[in-house]
């Protein structure tokens, strides 16, 4: 093996000798940009400098080959604004997301905001640091400017102005709404206005399916260093690689470099050296071919869920959006359809109809998130599920659509008959 300690010979530091490495090559097929991703070609990495690197204790920012990529990457795709902006390579964006809560969160006294239907693993990185979360509104267009703002100007009460806000601007999940650049613009004003701190999670970004021109990452309008942005090989690469990149201003990315060599010390270096493998044989090109062929994926199987709703939901009982990005479209309940029961609270009506219309679903077969899994507020008085056309086989779609819409109906014509 390479990659010693070149004239200094240490006794100093840890690390096991490469000897002791039972791997000593990586070979994996890959699909091929050539063949349009319908055959495979080979990459071997054999006994050298970046295998050496990717098995032993590695920095806290990442290999230093994936992090160059990851440079390049941000560089391209995200062009922050200001130059000395600075990355470090993450475990994953939930990883990230939890470090900088913990980076920037004072436990048990900081509030932050978040968009009214939010990532629950958010929320769940919030609760063991019992941070107090509100809800922002959000429309078609993305999180509403100007109630953002109203909400900070009147901020009264016991819990402390919020000093950041966690939003994912494209294909926002649950709901599946793209931020627009109008909005873009207004949103990051009012966060300057008030000294928030934004948290851009954009694991859908490339995933804006029906656009060649993509919209801009929130760091685009960072003139004061105030946006921490994720982007996460999970959605466009593998999950299990947990790879992700924290792009903010030096001062934070300095904090999470050391937070990751306390923590997880440094994203799984195997899974960094076959990203950057197949990344650099691909090169740009590859990587914009296979984001398209991706977005053509996605497009398919979202016209057939689309279109499986359009025969089997019946439009009285519930209506949904036709995401232009990402991988989750909404379907909104609507409650008047639904008789209440007299003896049921008003307050604790739509909860209690989600659950009934949820546990008819999966009697009939077909399981789709539950809209309060992701709110914020759960008084929310709203009904809502989340589905995704991201998994389940084509004719599953088709199928589980037929069973979601038969669950709607029976719950209503039971609701009828009382
Ligand atoms: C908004 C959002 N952030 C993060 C993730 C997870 O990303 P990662 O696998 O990089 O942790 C998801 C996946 O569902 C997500 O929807």
């Amino acid at each position: 093996m390479m990659g010693r300690l070149g004239k200094v010979i240490s006794l100093g530091a840890g690390l096991p000798h490469p000897d002791c490495f039972p791997v000593k090559s990586v070979s994996f097929d890959y699909l091929s940009p050539e063949s349009n991703f319908e055959s495979t070609d080979k990459i071997e990495v054999p006994d050298n400098e970046a295998l050496y690197e990717a098995l032993q204790y590695t920095s806290g920012r990442g290999t230093s080959y994936f992090d160059k990529y990851c440079r390049h990457h941000i560089e391209i795709h995200q062009k922050p604004k200001y130059n000395d902006w600075d990355i470090v390579v993450t475990a994953g964006a939930t990883q990230s997301l939890e470090a900088v809560l913990r980076l920037l969160c004072n436990p048990n006294e900081d509030t932050i905001l978040a968009e009214e239907f939010t990532y629950p693993a958010f929320l769940e990185c919030c609760n063991p640091m019992r941070l107090k979360v509100f809800g922002v509104k959000v429309d078609q267009h993305g999180v509403c400017p100007k109630d953002l703002d109203q909400l900070l100007t009147n901020w009264s009460g016991e819990h402390k102005k919020p000093k950041l806000i966690y939003t994912m601007p494209v294909g926002q999940n649950p709901l599946g709404i793209t931020m627009t650049l109008e909005r873009r613009s207004e949103f990051y004003k009012v966060c300057q206005k008030h000294d928030l701190i934004i948290v851009e999670d954009d694991p859908y970004y490339h995933l804006q399916l029906d656009s060649k021109q993509k919209l801009p990452s929130l760091l685009t309008f960072d003139t004061d260093g105030r946006v921490i942005r994720f982007d996460s090989f999970s959605k466009i690469m593998t999950p299990g690689a947990r790879c992700s990149i924290v792009t903010a201003n030096q001062t934070f990315i300095t904090k999470l470099v050391v937070h990751n060599e306390v923590g997880i010390h440094s994203s799984a270096a195997p899974s960094q050296l076959i990203l950057h493998e197949l990344l650099k044989t691909w090169n740009d090109e590859g990587f914009d071919k296979w984001v398209e062929h991706l977005c053509d994926h996605y497009l398919k199987r979202r016209g057939i869920l689309d279109d499986a709703f359009n025969k089997y939901l019946d439009k009285s009982l519930c209506s949904w959006n036709l995401p232009d990005s990402g991988m989750f479209l909404w379907i909104e309940i609507d409650q008047s359809a639904y008789p209440k029961p007299a003896n049921v609270e008003e307050h604790q009506w739509p909860a209690q109809l989600e659950d009934m219309i949820f546990n008819e679903s999966v009697s009939n077969g077909v399981l789709l998130a539950k809209g309060h899994w992701f709110m914020v507020d759960q008084n929310l008085q709203k009904v809502g599920f989340r589905a995704t056309y991201a998994f389940a086989e084509e004719n599953e779609l088709v199928a589980a659509s037929q069973k979601f819409g038969q669950a709607l109906k029976s719950v209503h014509e039971k609701l009828s008959a009382k």
